[in-house]
């Protein structure tokens, strides 16, 4: 069978550009119903899959027939093969050494400085501020991901440069993500040189924290100690990867599912009254600690209706390593295939009225019946993500501490959503008005 082609193909670049510059619109054109559509790059076609069962398919079931494809290489161009961008054996070595850094045990660990950073932002508002929380939410997911992750061992100075240079490295790679060629970064433009300076100034940082903690002996119960004492035989170089890889996958993403949180509680206020009223009962004012996290039932329903209609990774690349049969569709080798987990989290027969924010949709009576494999935000399989009960506390936190003291008020113009390259809400302007002196 042929599957159906997205509409907007363009004679020589095919789908492209879009993809690169305006891919929302290009995958508005998908209907979610179709399992399978084509998309050209160039004059070859692409695969862009929305179906649970195919999801399934690629994620598990034939996992070995696919390497990581498009997105990952374009990022393994920047930051090397790591745990987020290597196949195989080396994936499994990767894994295996910076799994337990983000195993639900370590998390009470990492919980403090996730409740101290979310505090200091929250504290420091006045009463009727307008904000650009898109600002603010990323410096919140820098602060804490690379405070549990690596500069334990650095000093001052070195993190200050860190905290600067970090935002354009990241930026610069992730916006790499969708170059098939590798080459736009190489185009010196004054874009591109900011950028290129940002991550050897980042790698730098990195770098002399590896040394340090090597000669000092020290461990700091950070990842990056982790990696440098559990990782035998890996290079500073590598080290450095990996730790470069961490902090790429877990800030864009952190950010752009609490962005998301936040614009959807300030278009529905009924909505963001029952978080704040859970968060009366449950804590009574308190700081909220990882303890309580499990017992937030409506901030959790909340959340998890947040990554299915914007999960940050909305589409996850692989390429087919020999011939595979998608449903009736044969794909050949080589060929790029996308998982695209927008699509496939708005299936009408899974999430009925699948654009409406219904956080009550993730009910238990509600849920029970719904394929795990219809929800896929942090993907499935040997690449699952490792990073998600870190996103999850992070998440909680934050909100938690956001909601108990504040409430949110849209400001500034209408919101339109952004594929840059996790989905985000175009700015994020938000008036906070004091719930009274007793939280305070
Ligand atoms: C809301 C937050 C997050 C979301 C939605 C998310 C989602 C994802 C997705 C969709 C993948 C791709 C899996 C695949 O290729 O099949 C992934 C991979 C990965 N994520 Fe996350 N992620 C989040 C946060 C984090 C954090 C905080 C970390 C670490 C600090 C992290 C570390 C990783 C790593 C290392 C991989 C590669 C796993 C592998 O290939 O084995 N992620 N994530």
């Amino acid at each position: 069978m042929t599957p159906p082609v997205l509409p907007g193909r363009l004679p020589l670049v095919g789908h492209a550009l879009t993809l690169v510059r305006r891919p929302l619109e290009l995958m508005s054109g998908a209907d979610p119903d179709d399992d399978i559509a084509v998309l050209y790059g160039g004059w070859q076609p692409w695969y862009l899959v929305s179906s649970p069962e195919l999801a399934q398919q690629i994620f598990v079931e034939d996992a070995r027939k696919f390497d990581r494809g498009m997105i990952f290489e374009a990022v393994a161009r920047i930051v090397g093969k790591t745990s987020l961008t290597a196949d195989g054996d080396l994936h499994r070595q990767r894994r295996r050494l910076v799994q337990p850094t983000l195993d639900r045990r370590r998390i009470p660990e990492y919980a403090p400085t996730m409740a101290s950073a979310a505090h200091d932002l929250v504290a420091s508002w006045r009463d009727g501020e307008r904000l650009p929380l898109d600002d603010l939410l990323n410096d919140f997911s820098f602060e804490v991901v690379t405070r549990t992750l690596v500069t334990a061992g650095i000093d001052e100075a070195r993190v200050a440069d860190f905290k600067r240079y970090l935002p354009p490295a990241l930026a610069g790679i992730t916006k790499s993500m969708y170059d098939p060629t590798g080459l736009m970064r190489h185009i010196p433009t004054p874009d591109n040189r900011r950028t290129n300076h940002a991550i050897r100034q980042v790698r730098a940082t990195i770098a002399d924290a590896v040394a340090y903690l090597r000669t000092s002996g020290e461990d700091h119960g950070d990842m990056l100690s982790t990696l440098v004492r559990d990782g035998h035989g890996l290079s500073d170089q590598e080290i450095c990867d990996e730790a470069m890889a961490l902090l790429v996958a877990g800030t864009e993403t952190i950010t752009s599912a609490l962005s998301w949180a936040i614009h959807l509680m300030t278009e529905s206020p009924e909505v963001q009254q029952r978080v704040q009223v859970e968060l009366d009962e449950v804590l009574s004012g308190r700081p909220i600690t990882v303890g309580d996290v499990p017992k937030l039932d409506y901030l959790r329903r909340m959340f998890t209706e947040i990554l299915r209609l914007y999960p940050p990774g909305w589409l996850v690349s692989r390429r087919t390593l020999t011939e595979v049969r998608l449903g009736d569709v044969v794909v050949p080798a080589r060929r790029p295939v996308f998982v695209c987990l927008y699509t496939l989290h708005r299936r009408k027969e899974n999430f009925p009225d699948p654009d409406r924010f219904d956080p009550d949709r993730w009910l238990p009576e509600r849920a029970k019946s719904l394929p795990r494999e219809a929800y896929l935000p942090f993907s499935t399989g040997m690449h699952r993500c490792p990073g998600d009960h870190f996103a999850w506390t992070m998440a909680s936190v934050l909100l938690a501490a956001l909601c108990q003291r504040w409430h949110l008020t849209a400001a500034g113009d209408p919101i339109t959503p952004t594929a840059a390259p996790t989905l985000r809400p175009s700015h994020l302007d938000v008036i906070v008005t004091s719930r009274g002196a007793d939280r305070d």
